[in-house]
């Protein structure tokens, strides 16, 4: 009878735990740059269930490439677990690690990474190499099979410098898909492409999903948070559950909702960025860190607004609300005299 409860109870647990494929739990991760610590994620929780495409938004620096690689078991964190399919990472060493890589995860980084002396297929055959079991003719074929699912077979023996940048991001693509991975890992997928390009991989992207496999996609591109089924956001490594909506699952009136609150923030920022350019201007100061502006406007402003500060701050140039032009995070005012005009 004991036994049975027992037995009962740990089918129970495993159930609830095997509800989700990828559970974070309490992540931190701090880089050491010389002597000075850098805190890239700050306590962070994220559970995923199978099949999910989750998109991780949020601004440069926020540690969304850093999670990503946490996952992926490509480093390791200062504190924290993360559980894939129930399986403890911290409890795996190096080679372990190597194993799981290989076996359940497939990555796509932002530039593609291909090798540039190989072409599209022997790029796409690569990650078969280390699957041992596959003869080369095999390896071949599913190369072929991948191309193929990425409408690029007919250039299977082209290089890398041969193809468009969307080209080589679908060659990234279908190596990614090369060990049949069941968690993939995408570091802003539409990063450097233009955006009918960009619509097609995430067309690719969400056919692909459809398959089975979970997606975990960093990305700047509002675009993409259409395609997924939940986004998450990050800001200065912690998720901001203010914000998380799921993507598909937002009703129209929650969608109006979240629009318009982001867009009361949006002009409360404006403002103040104004405000304090115009002040600059005043004191005759022309070069403006966006660090000090970022600084003086309050948190709860930027974590809802509806796209990154910095491009706010390109929207503000562009609309001519001031004349000046954004280089490496410093604001360059130009013609002060017009400049201190603005409202
Ligand atoms: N290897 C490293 N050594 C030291 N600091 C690092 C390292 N990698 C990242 N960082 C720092 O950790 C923070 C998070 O970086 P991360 O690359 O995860 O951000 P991100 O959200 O992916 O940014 P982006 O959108 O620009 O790709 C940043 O402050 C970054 O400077
Ligand atoms: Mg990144």
């Amino acid at each position: 009878m004991v036994l049975k409860r027992a037995t009962q109870k740990t089918e129970i647990q495993s159930q609830i735990s095997s509800k989700y494929k990828i559970i974070v739990e309490g992540i931190h991760k701090t880089y050491l740059l010389g002597t000075t610590a850098v805190p890239a994620l700050r306590g962070v929780d994220l559970k995923i269930k199978p099949g999910e495409f989750v998109g991780l938004m949020g601004p440069s620096g926020c540690g969304k490439t850093t999670l990503l690689n946490l996952i992926g078991g490509l480093d390791y964190p200062t504190r924290g677990k993360i559980y894939l399919d129930n399986q403890d990472m911290s409890r795996l060493d190096e080679n372990q690690l190597a194993d799981l890589r290989r076996d359940k995860i497939g990555y796509v980084f932002q530039f593609y990474n291909l090798l540039p002396l190989l072409t599209a297929l022997e790029n796409v055959m690569i990650p078969l190499h280390f699957q041992g079991r596959l003869s080369k003719r095999a390896r071949k074929r599913k190369a072929m099979e991948l191309l193929k699912l990425v409408k690029l077979d007919d250039r299977a023996d082209h290089t890398p410098s041969e193809l468009s940048g969307g080209e080589q991001q679908r060659v990234a693509i279908a190596r990614a898909f090369a060990n049949d991975p069941s968690i993939v890992l995408l570091d802003e997928p539409t990063g450097d492409l233009d955006s009918k390009t960009g619509i097609e991989i995430l067309n690719l992207l969400r056919d692909l999903n459809r398959k089975g496999a979970t997606f975990i996609a960093a990305t700047h591109d509002a675009a993409v948070s259409e395609y997924c089924s939940r986004v998450v956001h990050l800001r200065d490594g912690k998720i901001i559950t203010g914000l998380e909506i799921s993507g598909l699952k937002e009703t129209p009136e929650m969608r109006e909702a979240r629009l318009k609150l982001q867009a009361q923030y949006k002009e409360m920022c404006e403002n103040k960025i104004l405000s304090i350019v115009r002040e600059q201007i005043q004191q005759q100061k022309y070069e403006i860190r966006l660090a000090f502006i970022k600084e003086q406007i309050d948190d709860e402003i930027i974590t809802n607004l509806p796209l990154h500060f910095d491009d706010l701050v390109e929207e503000l140039i562009e609309r001519k609300e001031f004349n000046g032009q954004v280089k490496s995070g410093v604001i360059y005012i130009q013609n002060p005299q017009q400049g201190s005009d603005i409202v």
